[in-house]
């Protein structure tokens, strides 16, 4: 029986898709019939060859290089997007950066200051390219990725679980007042993924996550780009709002 597609006709924006979850997601919303923007940042040559893949399996498909974190640069990318691909109607909010893991007397209040904003860039600048057009439309999705940080701190996370718990508040408050607009907001919260982004995590630790999650293993990025589907496509038409943990049951929301 033929897979069901459960995103056909749709136009999705992946904010940092060259890489790692955002990879993965652009690969399995093309193969569920959405064209996709890959928006990268340095990795040319990855966000290429993942677009000529979606291509050559018969989707639609660009990429677009944009710091997510500088507004003409967004703005830039949105209009390069919907010129080929046309309207976007769905928007994942994936784009990360190095965390700096430290004790918490240790930050400065500027680190604090700036990992918050940062993440806060990346998202905003991004809606307001896009939303617009979705509230115009009456028609839209955004997922943004959190993270498990934003309500489980462990030693050294302050910074990363701040900012990540300002981009949940961010997204609920999307989800309030962009609803009556037919437009929804989700939150999917990776735990701890395999992805370039733990590369200074050792075997040791990532082997004793897997040891305490319910479901004993590691999330794989493709774990996180399905929750990613799930919440993106009309199957999900009446969830908004929500916080879902992408944890082997490890943390439970
Ligand atoms: N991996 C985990 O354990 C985990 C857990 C919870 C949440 N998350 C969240 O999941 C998201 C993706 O993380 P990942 O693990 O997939 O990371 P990753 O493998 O390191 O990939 C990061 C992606 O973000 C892009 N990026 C970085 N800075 C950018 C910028 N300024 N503008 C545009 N793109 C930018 C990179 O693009 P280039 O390479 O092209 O620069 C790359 O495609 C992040 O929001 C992260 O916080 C990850």
């Amino acid at each position: 029986m033929a897979k069901e597609r459960l995103l056909e006709g749709r136009v999705a924006l992946i904010t940092g898709a060259s890489r790692g979850i955002g990879a993965a997601t652009a690969r399995l919303l093309a193969s569920h019939g959405a064209a996709v923007g890959i928006n990268y940042y340095k990795s040319t040559n990855e966000a290429k060859k993942i677009a000529e893949e979606i291509v050559a399996d018969g989707g639609r498909s660009v990429t677009v290089r944009a710091n997510v974190r500088s507004a003409d640069e967004v703005t830039g990318m949105v209009e390069l997007v919907e010129a080929d691909l046309g309207p976007i109607d769905l928007l994942v909010l994936n784009a990360g950066k190095t965390i700096r893991f430290a004790p918490a007397l240790d930050f400065k209040f500027e680190d604090l200051q700036n990992t918050i904003a940062d993440e806060l860039k990346g998202a905003h600048y991004a809606v307001q390219a896009v939303v617009p057009g979705m509230v115009a439309r009456r028609k839209g999705t955004i997922v943004a990725v959190s993270s498990t940080a934003s309500r489980y701190q462990w030693e050294g996370s302050m910074a990363h679980s701040m900012a990540k718990a300002a981009l949940d508040s961010y997204v609920r408050s999307l989800a309030l007042e962009l609803g009556p607009f037919n437009v929804r907001a989700n939150l999917i919260a990776p735990g701890l993924t395999i992805t370039d982004a733990i590369s200074p995590s050792s075997k040791a630790h990532t082997d004793a996550v897997a040891r305490n999650t319910p479901l004993r293993r590691n999330a794989s990025p493709e774990d996180v780009a399905g929750a990613i589907l799930m919440v993106s496509s009309d199957n999900a038409a009446f969830v908004s709002g929500a916080y879902i943990p992408v944890s082997g049951g490890l943390n439970m929301g």
